[in-house]
């Protein structure tokens, strides 16, 4: 036992593990920056690719810049052919997100840099892994149909390549907009489990893809990343307004959550749910279905009522609540929602697991390696006397 180790904090909230220039979110203001700038700002008048320029080289690019790094990506988009080989060798019921873990460590396998151990190497790891994760999840999807994956068009961005692969439809205008700004608001969020995840990996000097496979895992847990599959599932299940309150009443009186409500970080609602929620209103006018996103607003008033009333302090609305009838209105299926949250946020895990590795901010970053509280054993708090297996 370690007589010395610190207070019991499960969970780790509110205890500061690392120095960052990456991004902040304040909780209680429901702000969130990205290298400075408030993410509300970006979302719609900045594109993924120039917030992965952004987060990766630490400023917004300039006209050059961007182009240069939009076919540096375009560069990298199509999937080696022993990846979508072993792809075609997975069962077709395996999860998405186990799917795209294990894309990750395939990818690592064919990537020729692996050993190289440089900001340079990592930066180009990274952005390898930015334009072949959506490659990934299009692939699967196609694959799990029983059709072959599509060639990446040079000519779309990143967001609208995404949906094209995974639609084979060119999507319009407005919908590329808003997949796009999507992605921006899905791109970072400070020490999230998944990045801290991917941080911990990475701090073990364990490579970029290695620490991404970590995030990825961490990612398709229903209380962060996986939420978003899960709020779809609880609106296709409630299905009609007058449903909904039956519903929540159910869930609060079981001791379930409703999804999409709650954040570990955010004191009022999360400012990306504010950006998500007319888009979906949009898509819901534009598709012929707005029901799906009417059961929201009404079932986010009436659960942030209910759950008000029962514990007596509020709850407030994430990133996953309107994110899921948006995805289910582009015609995304509802399995994908999460890799598609991971497709956006391998732009934050990047830049984290480059800050880890090499520009770490005072202090230098050093192997995570946290205390845990011995509760004892099946044979009492003391140590076990040892016996000999013919004598138990
Ligand atoms: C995100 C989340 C894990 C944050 O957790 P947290 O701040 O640590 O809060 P806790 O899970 O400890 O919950 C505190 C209390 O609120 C309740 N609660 C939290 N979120 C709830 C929700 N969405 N629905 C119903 N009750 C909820 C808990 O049951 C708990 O009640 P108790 O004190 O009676 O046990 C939690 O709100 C949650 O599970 N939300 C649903 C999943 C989700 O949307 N995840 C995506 C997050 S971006």
């Amino acid at each position: 036992m370690n007589d010395e180790r610190s207070i019991l904090n499960t969970g780790l909230r509110g205890v500061t593990i690392a120095t960052t220039r990456i991004s902040d979110v304040d909780g209680k203001a429901g702000k969130l920056l990205y290298r400075g700038y408030l993410a509300k700002e970006l979302a719609g008048k900045a594109g993924f690719e120039e917030i992965v320029h952004l987060l990766l080289f630490e400023k917004l690019p300039d006209k050059t810049e961007l182009e240069e790094l939009r076919s540096r990506l375009i560069n990298e988009r199509s999937l080696p052919e022993g990846v979508l080989a072993a792809l075609g060798a997975m069962p077709k019921q395996a999860l998405p997100m186990d799917v795209l873990q294990a894309g990750v460590a395939i990818l690592a396998a064919h990537d020729a840099d692996i050993r190289k151990n440089s900001q340079e190497a990592s930066i180009e790891m990274g952005l390898r892994l930015i334009a072949k994760l959506p490659a990934v999840v299009a692939a699967w999807e196609r694959i799990r149909n029983g059709k072959p994956p599509l060639e990446p068009k040079a000519e779309l961005g990143h967001a609208a390549n995404f949906l094209y692969l995974l639609t084979e439809k060119i999507p319009d205008e407005e919908t590329v907009q808003f997949f796009d700004t999507a992605l921006v608001l899905h791109a970072e969020h400070s020490f999230n489990a998944s990045t801290f995840a991917a941080r911990e990996v990475a701090s073990t000097r364990a490579h970029m893809y290695a620490a991404v496979g970590a995030a990825v895992g961490s990612l398709s847990g229903e209380l962060h990343g996986g939420a978003n599959t899960r709020v779809m599932e609880m609106l296709l299940e409630i299905g009609s307004a007058e449903k909904i309150e039956p519903y929540v009443n159910e869930v609060l009186e079981t001791g379930g959550k409703i999804m999409g409500l709650g954040h570990a970080v955010y004191e009022i609602d999360d400012p990306r749910a504010h950006i998500l929620a007319p888009m979906s209103k949009r898509m819901g006018e534009k598709t012929g279905e707005p029901k799906w996103y009417e059961i929201s607003t009404q079932l986010e008033q009436a659960g942030k009522a209910a759950f008000k009333k029962r514990k007596g302090n509020d709850i407030n609305v994430n990133v996953d609540f309107y994110s899921a009838s948006l995805y289910h209105y582009m015609g995304i299926p509802k399995d994908l929602f999460t890799p598609v949250f991971a497709i956006a946020r391998i732009a934050g895990w990047a830049a984290h697991v480059i800050e880890e590795q090499f520009a770490g901010a005072a202090p230098k970053p050093m192997l995570y390696r946290p205390e845990s509280e011995y509760v004892g054993n099946y044979c009492g708090p003391a140590e076990c006397a040892f016996v000999p297996i013919d004598q138990r």
